[in-house]
């Protein structure tokens, strides 16, 4: 854990303590707003070593996390009812407060939200990694007033990801991918400074591909991102791009380019070449970050290199992080999440934490009151 954050063993004797746990409950969910079902519930699970901890030790644990962006609205859509369902077949006995998200007081980190929210509490406990980027107030509020300390999920979190920052084995990799390169320009200069080979897939490739002088269709670029990648490229660094790209034609037949792609086409995923070349560099590394899909893998005619990649994570010897969101999803679509070393439930988070080393939800821990 990084400096000076206090963990559970720092808040003392928990027996009869009434503690308000933020967690990320912000699970996927499908079904009518009314009739809305959970469709993974990975970060429930990942929040129980916690809950148990506390209540082993004879704590009353409250739970309050946000759901989706309901916008300061209370909304059936965005209801915590789901959540809650699931939380007492797997946790029962610990309650769970409605959507955080419901009083615009959350996201503006709003004192009187704030006083509200720990008002009967003893002790804040933050386990709630994937939103520990957000400077919302159930994440920076209660640490200014009660003594608190990071949950073991948030523990790990920060320890696997501070690792990689600080200390991870060469060869080190990173593959990235998903649709916007504008969304990920911190942490690709973050990685640059620290990994051996960046590895570069997704929509995202074709704003590099453009700013190599290469022609991108009608694929998804973004053409005011184009002289900051080509400066990235200039620092000297290994970023490895696709060398054959899968779409469609313009006609919107399936079709397999080069790195030139006509007019009217539309790329959607790493062609075989390169899947093929990503895997050997995966396979040779020691440790490895993946964070965004290679292509449209919802769609089987785009899936195949993601799939590589996912192949290459579970097969390595290297230490393997995947960070949230979609490329976990895609991991979990192929059977391969139980074989990776660390599945982060932080999508933003992970990227935040690998391009600063620090969040707002860990620099509150540090400034709590402590136990006396
Ligand atoms: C996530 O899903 O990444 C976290 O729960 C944060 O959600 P947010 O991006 O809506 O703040």
């Amino acid at each position: 854990m990084s400096a000076q954050v206090p963990v559970l063993e720092d808040l003392g004797d928990v027996r009869g303590k009434r503690i308000l746990v933020r967690t990320d409950f912000n699970v996927p969910m499908s079904g009518p707003d009314e009739d809305r079902h959970i469709t993974d519930d990975f970060r429930i699970r990942a929040a129980l070593p916690t809950i148990e901890w506390l209540r082993e030790r004879g704590a009353i644990v409250v739970c309050a996390s946000h759901l989706g962006r309901p916008k300061g609205t209370p909304s059936a859509k965005y209801s915590m009812a789901p959540v809650a369902k699931r939380l007492a077949e797997l946790a029962p006995g610990v309650d769970l407060l409605e959507n955080l998200r419901f009083s615009p007081g959350e996201e503006g980190n709003d004192d009187a939200f704030t006083r509200q929210l720990v008002a009967g509490f003893d002790l804040y406990v933050n386990d709630a990694f994937g939103a520990a980027h957000r400077a919302h107030a159930s994440i920076v509020g209660p640490p200014r007033t009660l003594p608190s300390a990071a949950g073991r999920l948030l523990q790990r979190e920060v320890e696997v990801l501070g690792g990689l920052r600080e200390s991870a084995k060469r060869p080190f990799v990173a593959v990235l991918g998903g649709s916007k390169v504008s969304d990920k320009l911190g942490v690709i200069e973050a990685l640059i400074e620290r990994v051996d080979e960046l590895l570069i897939g997704g929509a995202m490739c074709f704003t590099f591909l453009a700013a190599l002088g290469n022609t991108v269709g009608d694929s998804l670029c973004e053409p005011d991102q184009i002289e900051h990648c080509r400066k990235l490229m200039a620092k000297g660094v290994s970023i490895q791009l696709p060398e054959d790209i899968v779409g469609v034609d313009a006609s919107g037949e399936y079709a397999t380019f080069g790195t030139r792609l006509p007019q009217g086409a539309k790329g959607f995923d790493i062609g075989p070449g390169t899947a093929a070349r990503f895997s050997d560099v995966i396979l040779a590394a020691r440790s490895v970050f993946w964070n965004g899909p290679m292509g449209m893998f919802e769609d089987p005619r785009f899936a195949a290199g993601t799939r590589t990649v996912a192949e290459a994570m579970a097969e390595t010897k290297a230490f393997t992080v995947v960070g949230g969101g979609d490329s976990a999803a895609a991991l979990a679509e192929f059977g391969f999440d139980d074989d990776v070393d660390h599945v982060s439930t932080g999508g933003g988070a992970s990227l935040e934490f690998l391009e600063l080393g620090d969040l707002p939800g860990l620099a509150a821990l540090r400034g709590a009151p402590r136990v006396r």
